[in-house]
């Protein structure tokens, strides 16, 4: 069984990091990890960590995740301001607390507890064009309350596909035949506070075993939570589908979802095999992700399947 990662496009600054872990013999954790908060401090990457998109309020929340397959043990945040990495914070949530995910508050308490970073996550450019959109679209009688105003309304007005598209996803097999995921988002642009995509929810937004495989989603997590994506296409495979077949159940089950939001998704899989499949479902354009083999000198892009729904 060969060592594999794929990432996607998002995962560009980090996967030659993960890649180079991976073939020097690192755990899967330790790999993803290093390759995801380079992702997380990279301002070009606007749906990850610092430059993510903020809130409706002009706030920048982030979530992130990482599972051990073989463990089963998790970690997740969701909602957390003014930190650089939720990607450590989750990994400490894995390793030391009794519980799988902290929201908010509680997460912030924690990540301070352990002396993670401090940043101001909203960059500049983030707070101008966050600005021109409140100046277009908040109505002047708001704008006087702003932000003691009712935002239900400004919300399902607000999604916007070209600003939500991304978190980034990392799945690897290592070296011990381990197979481990992570995530890491700052979700959609101008998104209700408080919102959580599927990214910090295990078995939606990624989930992985051992002794099968591993899936992660983008997109619109809204979707991947109602049809709790990435575990089902773990579940399939165990129950004897192949990699191929258990990523087209979960896009039938996709399929079924009715009302909500319902927009774009990709689905990326692999398995203990290391075989892997990447389906863009709804893609109006060509997306490319990372992959990295054994025995690669580097991880190469590769076009995404698309697929309509
Ligand atoms: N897939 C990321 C999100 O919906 O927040």
């Amino acid at each position: 069984m060969a060592r594999i990662l794929v990432t996607n496009s998002e995962g560009t600054p980090g996967v030659g990091k993960t890649a180079e872990l991976l073939a020097a013999g690192a755990g899967g954790l330790d790999a993803i990890e290093a390759g995801i908060r380079l992702v997380e401090a990279d301002t070009s990457i606007r749906t990850v960590g610092r430059g993510g998109w903020p809130n409706l309020l002009g706030e920048v929340e982030l979530d992130a995740a990482m599972i051990d397959g073989s463990s089963f043990r998790s970690g997740a945040v969701g909602a957390v301001k003014g930190f650089l990495h939720p990607i450590s914070i989750a990994r400490a949530v894995l390793e030391r607390l009794p519980h799988e995910l902290l929201v908010g508050e509680g997460a912030a308490r924690f990540a301070a507890e352990i002396n993670a970073e401090t940043t101001n996550n909203l960059t500049p450019d983030s707070e101008r064009v966050w600005r021109e959109w409140f100046e277009e679209n908040v109505p002047a009688a708001d704008r006087a309350k702003w932000p003691d105003v009712p935002l239900a309304t400004l919300c399902q007005q607000a999604i916007d596909p070209e600003k939500g598209m991304d978190t980034t996803v990392f799945l690897s097999l290592d070296s011990k035949q381990e197979i481990m995921a992570g995530v890491s988002t700052s979700g959609w642009a101008w998104k209700y506070p408080g919102r959580l995509g599927d990214s910090p929810i295990i078995g939606a937004g990624c989930y992985a075993d051992s002794r099968y495989g591993a899936a992660a989603c983008t997109g619109t997590g809204e979707m991947a939570i109602r049809a709790g994506s990435a575990r089902a296409i773990v579940l399939y495979m165990k129950m004897g589908l192949s990699l191929e077949a258990a990523v087209d159940e979960a896009i039938d089950d996709l399929r079924q979802l009715r009302g909500g939001l319902l927009q774009r998704i990709t689905l990326h899989a692999i398995d203990r095999a290391g075989r892997h499949r990447v389906v863009a479902l709804n893609a109006e354009k060509q997306l490319t992700y990372w992959l990295w083999q054994e025995g690669d000198a580097e991880a190469h892009a590769e076009p995404a399947e698309i697929i309509a729904l």
